[in-house]
């Protein structure tokens, strides 16, 4: 963050929020908050709360909130610099000029940089492409169907093929070789500097902010590489972006199209399908995941209908579900992609494969079923095994039990037997990770800090008693002696509570402005679910006073196995030894 806290802090007090919000949403009044329709799902009634006494914005319907610097940059796609610029200009603050450390300077310089030279590639392609150079790729994309629309929505271009022309173009513009060295379009060898993308349509890439951050390019006959795309850079990670993201984000139905290719998307978008996305030649990540879960709760897969689609729907699958998204897999034979099948029979037919997509569930199951010889007696039972096996993947009976009917109905496999079967193995056999669960997802798992049940609950205890604080700040004083802030061990909860205590201690509770210290959108929304009151009504005094005692125990004690496991000196294990001891004896009265 560039600008000074104190700064940043008076744009955000001088713009109300209720009136930043007003001029994109309509809100009705309800008592002391605000409601509307969300803009940032799809909803019938309103389920989007702003309120002014705390200055935030929270959607119970999708989880998102925050104040008013996250609403102009989820609305307008603009980063925090920019959002600050505009609520600045909005309340006539006068920004500085900023201040970076040298080092930030040289980042951001670097990344600005960037940004601008993929922008005017993005541009200098798409003019080529229009140009007489570009006279055979234009008629490439028309005979691939493309519309004169779709071209520029989705700003293709073409690639020259004499070697250096984007590269003069460029350095023309006054970019100095380090940064370009950087951008990965251009390679620098001993023989000189080269484009890298010659003689290709070329696809620019975008980020949901609608930057361009790389490009894919397409030979226009088969040589190899059929595409190509560009490597990882300061602005490209391929893990974390997916194509058409950009736009598919503001769909709003719901759901979200996740196909293989460039032209399958554009396909999809030009048949009216604006919610298609698809990864960047890589396999599916979790990244990808959680980014599609802050759009959508569904996913339709529409990969290749060859082996190599099914395998990769197959790995997808469960990686998706561990995200919270579920999962219906649409059967586009006899085509092999949505762009072929779209051509073939068009939208509508297209809509009706999507109204009759399978269940994930049913799908695994079917292509267990087509590896397996069902007339072999001993392949029989055994697929009847394995079927009652991944039945225990679902840990929910009522859900289990709705699967239960549904496989043995279709399969014709005896209930009573599946049943018996599945409740055998229930008390023997933990479920395995999916065979098609690769090691690589099962380490960015790690890596992306997955929660086990109990991490969960132990997160949810120090979220709750966070958002008890700031409902009822009486609670303070209720519970200073027994927990203090730095008991709040995980991010973000570790930062918000102290500086939440802080406020407490000089009596004066401010939500809107610990936001404010995060920089992430997911941040921002985790921190702004904090500042929502709602979870103590209805609760009698008993019931309230239990829920509180549970709640601070629960995040005390993690304290205290934290603190133990990574104490050093002897004074602090001591002092942990007594607040062990005085563990069992917490009870806060209400
Ligand atoms: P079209 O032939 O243009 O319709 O492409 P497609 O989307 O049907 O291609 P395909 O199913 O072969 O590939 C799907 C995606 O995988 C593409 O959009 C690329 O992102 C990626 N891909 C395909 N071929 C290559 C390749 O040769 N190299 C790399 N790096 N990626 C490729
Ligand atoms: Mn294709």
């Amino acid at each position: 963050m560039y600008y000074s806290d104190e700064l940043i802090e008076e744009i955000r007090s001088r713009n109300d929020i209720v009136d930043v919000v007003s001029s994109y949403v309509r809100l009705t009044k309800k008592g002391s908050t605000y409601f509307g329709l969300c803009p940032f799902h799809n909803e019938k009634s309103p389920s989007f709360s702003v309120t002014p006494s705390k200055q935030m914005y929270y959607c119970f319907g999708c989880g998102q909130g925050g104040n008013a610097f996250t609403f102009i940059m989820k609305h307008e796609n603009m980063t925090f610099t920019e959002a600050v610029k505009h609520l600045a200009e909005r309340a006539g603050v006068n920004l500085p000029e900023q201040e970076y450390s040298p080092e930030e300077k040289r980042r951001a310089d670097i990344r600005t940089q960037l940004l601008e030279i993929h922008k005017e590639a993005a541009l200098y392609f798409h003019r080529l492409l229009k140009s007489e150079k570009g006279t055979r790729a234009y008629e490439y994309l028309k005979e691939r169907g493309l519309s004169d629309d779709t071209i520029k929505h989705f700003g293709l271009g073409y690639s020259s093929n004499y070697g250096d022309d984007l590269y003069k173009y460029i350095k023309s513009k006054g970019y100095s070789d380090e940064v370009m060295k950087e951008s990965g379009l251009f390679s620098y060898s001993e023989k000189g500097v080269y484009d890298k993308f010659n003689n290709r349509v070329m696809f620019p890439i975008m980020d949901i902010n609608n930057k361009v951050i790389g490009f894919g390019g397409r030979v226009m006959g088969d040589a190899k590489p059929k595409y190509l795309n560009s490597p990882e850079t300061m602005l490209f990670d391929k893990s974390k972006n997916l194509y058409g993201m950009n736009i598919a984000r503001s769909s709003r139905n719901g759901y979200i199209l996740i196909c293989e290719g460039y032209m399958d998307v554009i396909a999809l978008h030009q048949a009216g399908f604006t919610n298609a996305v698809a990864s960047l030649g890589t396999a599916h990540t979790s990244r990808q995941a959680a980014l599609i879960k802050r759009y959508a709760n569904e996913v339709y897969l529409t990969f290749d209908s060859d082996g190599a689609g099914v395998m990769a729907a197959l790995r997808a699958i469960p990686m998706l579900k561990a995200s919270g998204l579920s999962v219906k897999v649409i059967d586009m034979k006899p085509y092999k992609d949505p762009d072929e099948f779209i051509k073939a029979l068009g939208a509508e037919e297209y809509q009706k494969r999507i109204d009759n997509a399978r269940n994930s569930f049913m799908y695994e199951i079917d292509k267990l079923k087509e590896e397996t010889d069902l007339n072999d007696p001993d392949l029989k039972a055994r697929f009847y095994n394995n079927v009652a096996k991944k039945l225990l993947e679902f840990s929910d009976e009522l859900e289990r039990n709705v699967y239960i009917d549904a496989v043995s109905e279709e399969y014709m496999i005896p209930k009573d037997s599946l049943i018996k079967t599945v409740n055998r193995l229930a008390l023997t056999y933990e479920p395995e990770k999916n065979k098609f669960q690769n090691e690589y997802s099962e380490q960015e798992r790690k890596q992306s800090g997955a929660k086990t049940p109990k991490d969960d609950g132990v997160r949810a205890a120090q979220k709750t008693l966070i958002t008890w604080l700031i409902d009822e700040p009486a609670l303070y004083n209720k519970i200073k002696g027994i927990i203090s802030h730095k008991d709040f061990i995980e991010p973000p909860f570790n930062m918000v509570a102290q500086l939440l205590f802080q406020q407490f201690e000089q009596g004066n509770v401010n939500p809107a402005s610990i936001i404010n210290r995060f920089e992430s959108e997911e941040e921002q929304s985790e921190v702004a679910s904090l500042f929502n009151k709602g979870l103590l009504e209805g609760m009698s005094l008993q019931e309230k006073e239990k829920a509180l005692n549970d709640t601070v125990v629960m995040v005390k004690k993690n304290s205290i196995d934290y603190r133990n496991k990574t104490v050093t000196d002897i004074a602090e294990l001591q002092n942990i030894m007594k607040e062990q001891n005085e563990l069992n004896r917490i009870r806060i009265v209400l």
